[in-house]
Order: C-alpha cells, then structure tokens, then sequence
C-alpha cells in the first residue's frame, strides 16, 4: 500500500488524476468509480481535461435500494450531474437500485464486472472504514450484495437529504470480493473526520471489522489523503 500525503484536496485529486492519465496512456479500459464528496474535484479535473475518454467503460461501486435513476438523491443522478453529462464514455454501468428483482440485479452486475475487469478503481472511505458499501463485519468473501446500511453511514449520508427519515437503509454494493481484482486502486480521503478509518486501515490488523483494511493485500493500492485525514498515522 503506497501512501501518499498531500495538503487538501484539490492537490489530492491531482495525484489521483495523473496516476488516472498514466493508466489510461498504458491501456486502461475499464474505471471503477465512486460517488460521494471525495472524488467531485477528481471528476471536475476529468472534465476539464482534454484526455478521450470514448472508449473506456464506467463501472459505479453502488446504489441505494429503492431510488430511480431519476430521483435526485440517487447515485444515477450523482454521476450524470458531476460527470457523465459533460465527459463521454463508451459505456457506464450502475447498479440497479429500483428493480424489484434485487437478487438478479446483483449476478447482472457480477456479470459484468467479469466481462469487463476493472483496469483502475477509485474509492473513497466511511468514516467506520467502509468502502462501496462494505460496511463492518461484510464478510471479504462478497461479490455484489445488497446491505443495510449501517446507523453510522445513515447518519453520514443525512447531509444529503432533506431528512434522516428520507435516507435509504439499504444499497447495492460491489463486495470486496468484486473490488479486489482490480488492476490499480486509488483510495482517498480528505478531512480529520476520515483520520481514524485511516489510521485501522493502514496500521490496523486486516480484518472484516475495517473492511479497507483489506487492501494492504493489494498489490496495487495507492492511498492518497490530505494532512487532516493523515493526522492519525
Ligand atoms: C460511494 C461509496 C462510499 C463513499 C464513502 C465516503 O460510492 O462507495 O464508500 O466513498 O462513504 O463518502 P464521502 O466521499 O461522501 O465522504
């Protein structure tokens, strides 16, 4: 696990940027993505970017269970507001969060996945070491899953919505066991509130109770975190 530290954000989501570019100028495909704050300025650098981008495939980490694609709050929309509406890509997947056959959707994505092996995967982290929808205790084992959100993640996530009430208890999250065969993976993280995670996943015993900490297995993972959220090392 190569960790690199940085002053915020911004100089962050450079690191990542470039580390993206030098993929793609060696043969990168296929890109892992994730939603969240963590990797908006990541995606505003793409998208200002003159890099092509028309014939790599997207492939999203989750969805919350029970949003259309069209419902703001969904992860469908995240991603056409602060990307796929400005950067053209060949083709991009997220899962399926709306469908009444949850099971299917999870072996859709599975499917996938295999046919289309992620080349270089982004990652942000919970603030109780989640990454997808990982949370605590998700056994490493999984491929994509539907999980109940933890009171932690719920809590986290009430940011975003009007009320704790509106917030979705469950998601469609690609496993460990779907994350871990990516190529190249890039996790990070900005902020004190990301510094604990931080600190179980980098020194902490590798183990399901801090489901990042499975990637110091990883032959290539590159952590890139800002001072606050390295305050903890
Ligand atoms: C999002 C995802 C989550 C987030 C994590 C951090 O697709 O998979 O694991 O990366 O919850 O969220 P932010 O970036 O909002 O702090």
């Amino acid at each position: 696990m190569e960790i690199i530290t940085v002053k915020n954000a911004q100089q962050g989501s450079q690191k990542a940027f470039n580390l993206l570019a030098q993929n793609l100028q060696a043969g990168a495909k296929v890109l892992g993505l994730a939603t969240g704050s963590t990797p908006v300025e990541l995606y505003k650098l793409i998208i200002a970017s003159d890099l092509d981008f028309t014939d790599i495939t997207t492939i999203n980490l989750d969805e919350y269970v029970g949003l259309a694609p069209q419902d703001p709050q969904s992860y469908h929309y995240f991603m056409q507001k602060q990307l796929f509406a400005y950067k053209q890509f060949k083709q991009s997947f997220i899962p399926d969060g709306a469908t009444p056959d949850l099971q299917n959707a999870t072996k859709q994505y599975d499917q996938i996945i295999d046919e289309n092996p992620i080349d270089f995967q982004i990652l942000g982290i919970g603030q109780n070491g989640h990454i997808g929808f990982n949370e605590p205790q998700t056994s490493f084992n999984l491929k994509t899953h539907v999980t109940d959100l933890t009171d932690s993640t719920i809590a986290a996530n009430a940011r975003f919505f009007a009320d704790n009430e509106q917030v979705p208890t469950q998601a469609i999250s690609m496993g460990i066991a779907s994350i871990m065969p990516s190529k190249q993976i890039v996790l990070m993280a900005w902020g004190a509130d990301k510094a604990t995670a931080i600190a179980q996943m980098v020194n902490g015993p590798i183990t399901e109770n801090c489901p990042a900490s499975v990637l110091q297995q990883h032959p290539h993972a590159t952590v890139i975190i800002d001072d606050a959220a390295a305050a903890k090392l």
